[in-house]
């Protein structure tokens, strides 16, 4: 009887040293029939009752070594399979393949927008000034010869800070003048790019937050005609070589005298009628000699020096030039319609 046991674990010990599995389902049944929950070696564990009592030493000594060789058996073979799939891995790449394309981001409309303007003033000797958003009561309004009770202080269209007396996010990038005019002397020539506040409700037209481009040019002898040509320069930069423009009387309390400059849009189709409100002409800026009120206020001489200054919105022209009908569309930062814009400057 003890014989024939043994018999059977001896065979099922050789069985495990020639099993072969050549696929990782074959490994598996492997697995299962050797150290499954199931396996076919726990019944033999049993038959230990029927071995006599001098012999269960040996045989339980055997069944551990038909665990312990099973159990090495599958570790190596499940090693072996794991290296080799990791080596048929790396043969399958392809080193030589091209990258993933990465995609590249584009440039905000605002910003290409900018950008150019800057560029078209620099090369007529324009630097850039940059200056804070938080300003005081006194470069944005005083200085530019807005007195207290000039309706454009009106709580409802400025966004004071709470808590600070006389501070404010800018109204205009105007502030810019005075805050260069008070620490340069003449000649300047600058264009300050930036964002401007007021307190107005968001709609597809206007918004609280938008951004100016101001310029000033400041010297001796600086006159109405050089501010056309320099203007005029610009819009045919900007709107191309046969642009025309006109300049109509207007108001600003730090100009005089003041203009707003329009530029030949045209009237050739529906649209052309909505946006010049049928007059074929668009503005796109307010400009004006630089009110010696301001010059003084700011330390410069006014009989010595005079100047003009510029100021234009952003917005406008971007939702123009891009045909983007919703100035909302313009702060959401939605990739989808960012990526419409592309631009090398
Ligand atoms: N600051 C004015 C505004 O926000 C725009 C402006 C008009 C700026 C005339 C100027 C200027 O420098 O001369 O509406």
């Amino acid at each position: 009887m003890s014989a024939e046991i043994f018999n059977k674990v001896n065979q099922v010990l050789e069985d495990i040293k020639t099993e072969a599995p050549k696929s990782l389902d074959e490994l598996e049944q492997f697995r299962i029939k050797y150290l499954g929950s199931k396996n076919i070696i726990k019944p033999l564990m049993g038959e230990i009752r029927n071995i006599a009592n001098e012999q269960k030493r040996e045989f339980g000594q055997l069944i551990n070594k038909v665990k312990q060789t099973a159990e090495q058996k599958f570790q190596e073979l499940k090693a072996s399979a794991e290296s080799a799939s990791e080596n048929a891995a790396a043969q399958s790449l392809d080193w030589s393949a091209p990258a993933e394309p990465m995609p590249l981001g584009s440039r905000h409309p605002i910003s290409i927008m900018m950008n150019r303007i800057i560029e078209i003033f620099g090369r007529i000797g324009f630097t850039v000034a940059e200056e804070r958003e938080i300003e005081d009561d006194w470069h944005n309004f005083t200085a530019m010869n807005t007195p207290a009770d000039h309706p454009a202080r009106d709580m409802q269209d400025t966004f004071y800070v709470r808590g600070v007396e006389n501070m404010l996010l800018r109204t205009h990038t105007s502030s810019v003048q005075a805050r260069t005019m008070t620490t340069q002397k003449p000649p300047i020539r600058i264009i300050a790019p930036g964002r401007v506040y007021r307190n107005e409700t968001i709609s597809a037209r206007s918004h609280c937050q938008f951004h100016q481009v101001e310029g000033l040019y400041i010297d001796e002898g600086v006159s109405f005609a050089d501010m056309k040509q320099t203007l005029l320069y610009f819009a045919r930069e900007m709107y191309g070589p046969q642009t025309e423009i006109r300049l109509r009387p207007s108001y600003f309390p730090f100009t005089e005298p003041s203009a707003e400059m329009d530029v030949y849009w045209g009237l050739k189709d529906e649209t052309d009628y909505r946006i010049t409100k049928g007059t074929g002409w668009l503005e796109i800026l307010g400009c004006g000699m630089v009110d010696p009120q301001v010059l003084e206020n700011c330390g410069i001489d006014p009989d010595k020096y005079s100047g003009f200054a510029f100021g234009m919105g952003i917005e406008r022209q971007a939702m123009l030039k891009y045909r983007i009908n919703d100035i909302r569309y313009l702060f959401e930062n939605d990739v989808r319609l960012m990526q419409q814009f592309s631009s090398a400057i």
